[in-house]
C-alpha cells in the first residue's frame, strides 16, 4: 500500500486527487469514487468507480502510447493509484465528436445523433469560474494559454487519439460517440496526453443495443445503472489475465 497520508496533495479535482510523487518528475493520481454533474450541482459517491476507471484509464493509455502518442501514464501501482509524469497542464478541454449529441446539440442547430464526418474538434477553456466557455484560436492565443503551433498540435493529437480509440472500442462492440481529453507539457515543452480517459470522459454506446455505457447515465439521474455500465466496458476491454492482476 502506498501511504497517502504522508503525501503532499498538489491538486484536488472533482474525481481525482493529485499528490507529489517519489521525485520532482512524478505525481501520484488517486482515482476517487466521487461523481459530479451540472457544474458540481450533483455530487454522489459511486462505489467501485475509482477502481474501474483507474484500470480502464491505464489500459487505454497503454494502447494509445503503443500507437505512438506520448502519455503521462507510467504505472498503475495498485487499483485507484496511478504513477504519472508531472506535467504543466494546459487549461484546455479538447473535445472530439464523432456523433452530435449533448451540449453541441443544445448550443447549435444540429439534429441529435447526427454523424460528424470528419470528426469535430472543439476546445473549451478549463475554468470553473467561467463555466468552461468554448475557445477559438484567437482567444486562446490572446489569453496566453497556448501558441498557434501548440493548438495545431493538440488538434492533430486529438484526432489521432480518436482514430486509436474508435478502433479499440469498435473491436469490443462499442461506438465512441465523443470524448474529452487534456494535455500537458514537460519542462522542455513537449506535449503529452494527460489527465484521464474513462467512461467519465467519453460517451460510449453499445453498438447493438445503443445502450449508454458512460457517465451520461448519471447526468440523466440513472444512478443505479452507472457502475453496471462501467463494469461492462471493463469486462469487454480487459483480458482475463489483466482482470486477475488486481483481484
Ligand atoms: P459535451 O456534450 O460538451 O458536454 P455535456 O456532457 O455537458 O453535454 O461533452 C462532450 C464529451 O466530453 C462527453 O463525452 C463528455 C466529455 N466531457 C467531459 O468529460 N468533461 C467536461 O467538462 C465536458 C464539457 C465534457
Amino acid at each position: 500500500m502506498i501511504k497517502m497520508v504522508n503525501e503532499k496533495l498538489l491538486y484536488e479535482g472533482k474525481a481525482k486527487s493529485v499528490y507529489q510523487g517519489e521525485n520532482d518528475e512524478e505525481v501520484i493520481i488517486k482515482f476517487r469514487d466521487d461523481m459530479t454533474a451540472g457544474d458540481g450541482a450533483r455530487h454522489e459517491s459511486m462505489g467501485q468507480k475509482g477502481y474501474l476507471n483507474s484500470i480502464l484509464c491505464a489500459k487505454i493509455f497503454e494502447i494509445i502510447e503503443e500507437a505512438g502518442v506520448k502519455t503521462q501514464f507510467i504505472e498503475l501501482t495498485e487499483p485507484c493509484v496511478m504513477k504519472a509524469m508531472k506535467l504543466e497542464m494546459i487549461p484546455i478541454e479538447v473535445i472530439v465528436r464523432n456523433i452530435a449529441t449533448g451540449s453541441i446539440v443544445r448550443k447549435f442547430p444540429f439534429e441529435d445523433k447526427t454523424p460528424l464526418n470528419p470528426p469535430l474538434v472543439q476546445m473549451d477553456f478549463k475554468a470553473d469560474e467561467y463555466h468552461d466557455p468554448m475557445l477559438n484560436d484567437a482567444i486562446a492565443k490572446a489569453l496566453g494559454i497556448a501558441t498557434q503551433e501548440e493548438l495545431d498540435k493538440l488538434r492533430e493529437l486529438a484526432l489521432k487519439v480518436n482514430e486509436i480509440m474508435k478502433k479499440m472500442f469498435k473491436d469490443i462492440g462499442i461506438i465512441l460517440v465523443d470524448f474529452k481529453i487534456e494535455f500537458g507539457k514537460d519542462k522542455e515543452g513537449n506535449i503529452y496526453l494527460g489527465d484521464e480517459i474513462s467512461p467519465d470522459s467519453c460517451r460510449l454506446w453499445d453498438a447493438e443495443t445503443m445502450d449508454m455505457l458512460d457517465k451520461e447515465l448519471f447526468r440523466q439521474g440513472k444512478d443505479d445503472e452507472v457502475i453496471e455500465a462501467y463494469q461492462e466496458v471493463y469486462n469487454r476491454l480487459l483480458s482475463d489475465e489483466e482482470k486477475a492482476k488486481f483481484n
